[in-house]
């Protein structure tokens, strides 16, 4: 156990310690001063006992009970400030690890967030940040008050008499062996306790995601057993970590009465037999006393460290995910006229050995629409991600204007490239800013040109506030289309030689079906368009078909072409939308 809690420690000191080494230095210097203050004070007992109580000494009096109230000062300065700093340096040790894992979030490569929820990264985001810090403000207040004043109090025990202190101290190795068992309980219950607050977030954003589906399949029981059990685990969790942690107790309250009845046994007897002074005993029993609560914290440091490692390992697990949007070398950037697409023989798998997309061939001819269609599964969606690097081919080459992009820079092949997907994804923030997330530059005017322009002008313009209606206002207001036609308007704005388009499979109403077309038609004018066709409007219009099956293109060509052939295209069309084409016909095909 110890083992793999202190590499954690080893790393976060290295990688955090040279920046706060200057505050870290003040505050122990603090810390050294409220040990060497408490030891201090519990050494003058000894002259309190004798010099007052026993030889009646008058200055005596007087010097000591001002010396105390120095003491006691000066500790509560040095506790002050080994406190404000200590915190500080965990504040900005929260601040810095919340920056740096989201800094590494947003360079992880798409497949990372494929196999985690959302809720999970929440979580791992503020509660791992609070792990760094409560291990980093464990270990130095552990081991730097606690431990510096228990050994100035100890010294001060051996310098007052060595046996005595040994008598003192003879349970001390028990407390470690039992805390060492305690900590794997602590682990799990510290694991567990995480995941279950995983849980809470999740029923809480499912709730708020999926309101409808909760509300119309009547849920409301399911969704509230689900938090219940999230709820109660942590409950639960929470309370088995308080209850180990707090086992040391009693064992160090039996130890010290054993080690308080013990010292008194034997300073009673040295004083009966060879008259030792009081003094020395009331000194030993006040350093034995104040030593107790330090040395409590230590045996329970250990608990609070297994703890806490637990989110620090998992902050480090996602640290060291590799970051693979950072390219290591610097690629030239890819230059775009046309916006020629080509793949040549590409094979993709999610896992290796389990290829997704097969020695695809395709071209998609610059600034021609050309669509892609075929049953679900087929890997359309995975080639829009190929294309835009969200993975890389296990072989084969993409081109686009002769250069395969694997040599050029990720950030220059997207900027050249404008990606409508099925759902509409809209920022937190204004209509406005939704549209200008196509290109931070556009100005204003851009965007409503842009908004005119995606036939997206007119219900912004309902809105009271406009194009600064915050979209969280908007919440379900806005349709489907008209969620759509924001899209578009933010495509418009990025102006790019490439467009991809997912469309969405949601059918529209014939009406709105038409304008959506006239606009995504102005959209890829002149521009080269990939597009994963699911209205027969697309497809009608598109000047190159290529029907992927199980990862390769089984048929390309022109919607009347394909047709004649007679071959996949006629089957899938037939499949699709001949109910579209000639209503008569559904019955036959349903
Ligand atoms: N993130 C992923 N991890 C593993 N497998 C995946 C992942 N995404 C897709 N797949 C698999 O890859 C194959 C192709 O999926 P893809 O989404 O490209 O199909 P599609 O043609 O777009 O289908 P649809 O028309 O239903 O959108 C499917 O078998 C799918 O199960
Ligand atoms: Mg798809």
């Amino acid at each position: 156990m110890t083992a793999s809690i202190l590499p954690l420690i080893k790393r976060l000191v290295a990688e955090n310690g040279r920046q706060y080494a200057p505050l870290y230095a003040v505050a122990i210097v603090a810390m050294v001063v409220v040990a060497g203050a408490t030891a201090a004070s519990a050494y003058l007992m000894k002259h309190v006992i004798n010099s007052i109580f026993v030889n009646q000494d008058r200055t005596a009096l007087y010097a000591l009970t001002l010396g105390i109230f120095v003491i006691f000062t000066i500790k509560g300065f040095g506790s002050y400030f080994s406190e404000v700093l200590l915190g500080r340096i965990g504040n900005r040790l929260v601040a810095q690890t919340q920056r740096r894992l989201f800094e590494h979030l947003l360079k992880v490569d798409v497949s990372f967030f494929q196999a985690r929820s959302s809720s999970q990264l929440v979580m791992q985001i503020s509660q791992n940040a609070t792990s760094v810090k409560e291990m980093l403000t464990t270990v130095s207040l552990t081991f730097g008050r606690d431990l510096f004043t228990v050994i100035a109090l100890v010294g001060t025990m051996i310098f007052l008499d060595p046996i005595m202190t040994a008598i003192a101290l003879i349970g001390g190795p028990l407390v470690v062996l039992i805390s060492r068992k305690l900590v794997t309980q602590i682990r799990a219950a510290a694991t567990g306790e995480i995941h279950s607050l995983a849980g809470i977030i999740n029923a809480t954003r499912e709730l708020s995601q999926g309101v409808h589906v909760v509300k119309s399949f009547q849920l409301e029981p399911h969704m509230n057993e689900r938090m219940d059990n999230a709820v109660s685990a942590v409950e639960r969790l929470s309370n088995k970590m308080l209850r180990v942690q707090a086992v040391v107790n009693p064992l160090m309250d039996s130890l010290g009465g054993f080690a308080v009845a013990a010292v008194v046994f034997y300073a009673g007897w040295r004083n009966l037999n060879y008259g030792d002074t009081p003094g020395q005993f009331f000194a030993f029993i006040t350093a034995l006393l104040m030593a107790a609560e330090p040395a409590r914290r230590i045996s329970q440091a250990h608990l609070k460290l297994a703890a806490s490692a637990i989110g620090v390992k998992m902050m480090y697990d996602l640290l060291d995910t590799p970051a693979r949007e950072a390219e290591t070398i610097e690629k030239p950037p890819l230059r775009v006229s046309k916006g020629d697409i080509v793949l040549e023989n590409v094979v993709f798998g999610y896992t290796p050995d389990k290829p997704v997309i097969k020695g695809l061939n395709l071209i998609a001819p610059a600034q021609k629409v050309t669509a892609l269609v075929g049953l679900s599964g087929g890997g359309k969606s995975t080639l829009l991600g190929l294309l835009q690097r969200f993975h890389e081919p296990q072989s084969g080459r993409i081109l686009i204007d002769g250069q395969p992009i694997r040599d050029h820079s990720i950030a220059s092949l997207r900027r050249n490239i404008t990606y409508v997907g099925q759902d509409v994804f809209l920022f937190e923030g204004t209509i406005l800013d939704n549209i200008r997330a196509g290109c931070r530059d556009a100005t204003d005017e851009q965007c409503i040109e842009a908004a005119k322009a995606a036939g997206a002008h007119p219900f912004i313009s309902q809105q009271s506030k406009g194009y600064q209606t915050e979209v969280g206002e908007l919440g379900s207001q806005v349709s489907g289309g008209q969620r759509q036609r924001i899209s578009i308007a933010r495509a418009f704005v990025k102006n790019t030689p490439i467009i991809l388009l997912d469309e969405p499979t949601s059918a529209l109403d014939s009406e709105t079906e038409d304008h959506i077309q006239r606009e995504l038609q102005a959209l890829t004018e002149k521009r080269t368009t990939v597009v994963i066709a699911h209205r027969l409007s697309t497809i009608l219009h598109a000047d190159v078909i290529h029907v992927i099956e199980d990862g390769q293109v089984v048929e390309s060509g022109s919607h009347a072409d394909l047709l004649k052939k007679g071959g996949p295209y006629s089957r899938l069309f037939l499949l699709q939308f001949a109910r579209v084409l000639n209503p008569d016909a559904s019955t036959a095909v349903n």
